[in-house]
């Protein structure tokens, strides 16, 4: 054999043999230890190291072949592609530009977001898809979302946001931004300008981008969106008036009615992300800005939160003709949220299972909380009275460099650099406590401090 590899196959494994192989020769072409140009084994002689048929092996190198990492030389044999390690090995990414979707193993993950899913009922959630899976498929979906769900979640919202919501008055979505995707492509014209908090969401600004807005940042300050400081020409602005995202205000009632007066006058949409509503420490949390003037506030709802992201539910709430607007441009778009899920959410609802885990979540996060502000001990923090996380004021290159080197020991952090699209007003960094496990965030929010600290007395000297 010409090339001296850890090759194995599992026989025992689900994944087919063949597959195995691939996956290895790919992740060994990957990482260089395979070089471009170097010649792979015959097919037979590998299968006989292998101790498998040689089909498992032509198999393998078939796909590699199709997938363009080998190349056959007439009467010469199998080799890796030139040029393919090149092209395909790992590049280094900064952080600020594309985050790993899930922190690679044994990093502790500060970073906001994510809830924890350690205290899901599990019988509860066993029983709630078991019980989904036996409703039979329907000829036609309605694009509004199942009745019964629509009327749980009618009742949820009212009790745990303080508003009363006619069920046609509710969509179901497959979380916070899909509803601000389908509300965009229903209301929006190219060109149309539309608000987003500055610092702000993300992937609303991607979103409201996508469907052909024109983003004006809207500045925000401790209490949450700076109303006055809004333009008259939006066609929308999106908010999160319950935990300004990132910076944690509560915009206050004074604020809120400025901002329903401000819309009432432009006939501008605002777009209220209730994405973590649910979870207050201080006192119990503001109805939503929704209740106060239904006709030009759209309320975003998600179990992204309050449950897990892979519930992939969420609602809309809205008035009742613009709701079927939304239904319409969603047959249109051929959007749908999947049934399944929904009579999952419906019975978890229904049966009083998410109260629970609601009640326990906020016990939970009130506790994590609780460790993670005595860690951070002496820090200047901001929006720690809600949500699952918490802002700490410092210097832009303190924080950069915070970031960088609590990465070298294990522990991620996001800067508010991060959440803002123009100069950033405020800097800092944003901590998630809701995915790391409680044990974890103590030391790892210890080490923030520690870096911070010193961070600054270099910075200031
Ligand atoms: C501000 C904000 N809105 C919404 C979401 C969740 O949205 P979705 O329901 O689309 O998962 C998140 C979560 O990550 C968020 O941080």
């Amino acid at each position: 054999m010409s090339i001296d590899l850890p090759l194995t196959v599992d026989r025992g494994a689900a994944e087919p043999m063949h597959a195995q192989l691939v996956a290895q020769l790919r992740a060994a072409m990957r990482e260089g230890r395979l070089a471009a140009g170097e010649r792979l084994p015959a097919s037979r002689a590998l299968a006989g190291v292998l101790g498998v048929s040689r089909t498992v092996v032509t198999e393998a190198y078939e796909q590699l072949y199709a997938e363009g990492w080998l190349e056959g030389r007439h009467g010469s044999g199998t080799y890796v592609t030139d040029g393919v390690a090149e092209v395909s090995a790992p590049q280094p990414v900064a952080l600020k530009v594309a985050r790993p979707a899930a922190a690679p193993s044994g990093m502790v993950d500060l970073r906001p977001g994510l809830p924890w899913v350690g205290r899901l009922d599990t019988p509860a959630w066993r029983r709630a898809w078991r019980l989904a899976a036996t409703v039979p498929p329907q000829q036609r979906q309605d694009p509004h979302g199942l009745p019964g769900l629509r009327a749980a979640l009618a009742e949820h919202v009212r009790r745990g946001r303080g508003v009363a919501c006619p069920v046609d008055g509710l969509l179901i979505t497959r979380g916070a931004t899909n509803g601000l995707d389908l509300l965009a492509a229903t209301v929006l014209r190219p060109g149309d300008r539309a608000g987003v908090e500055e610092p702000g969401y993300r992937r609303a600004r991607a979103v409201l981008a996508g469907r052909g807005a024109e983003i004006v940042p809207c500045p925000v300050d401790e209490h949450g969106l700076i109303v006055d400081a809004l333009p008259d020409d939006l066609r929308l602005v999106y908010t999160t008036p319950s935990h300004q995202f990132p910076l944690g205000g509560v915009l206050p009632v004074p604020r809120r009615q400025a901002l329903l007066a401000w819309a009432r006058r432009t006939g501008a949409l605002i777009a209220e992300d209730d994405y973590d509503g649910e979870f207050r420490y201080d006192v119990a949390p503001l109805p939503a800005l929704y209740g106060l003037d239904p006709d030009v506030v759209v309320h975003l709802g998600t179990t992204t939160k309050i449950l897990t992201a892979d519930m992939g539910v969420g609602w809309l709430v809205a008035r009742p003709d613009l709701v079927a607007a939304v239904a319409a441009r969603r047959v249109e778009l051929s959007d749908r949220t999947a049934v399944v899920p929904q009579d999952a959410l419906r019975i978890l609802l229904e049966r009083g299972d998410l109260d629970r885990h609601l009640r326990r979540m906020r016990a939970e996060y009130a506790r994590r909380r609780a460790a993670v502000v005595r860690a951070l001990d002496g820090l200047p923090l901001r929006g720690d009275t809600a949500g699952l996380h918490l802002v700490v004021d410092a210097p832009p290159d303190v924080a950069d460099r915070v970031v960088r080197e609590a990465a070298e020991r294990g522990v991620l952090l996001e800067t508010l650099a991060h959440h803002h699209a123009a100069p950033p007003a405020f800097s800092g960094l944003v901590i998630g406590y809701g995915s790391a496990a409680f044990t974890d965030l103590a030391p790892a929010a210890a080490l923030t401090r520690e870096l911070t600290i010193s961070g600054r007395i270099r910075y200031d000297g």
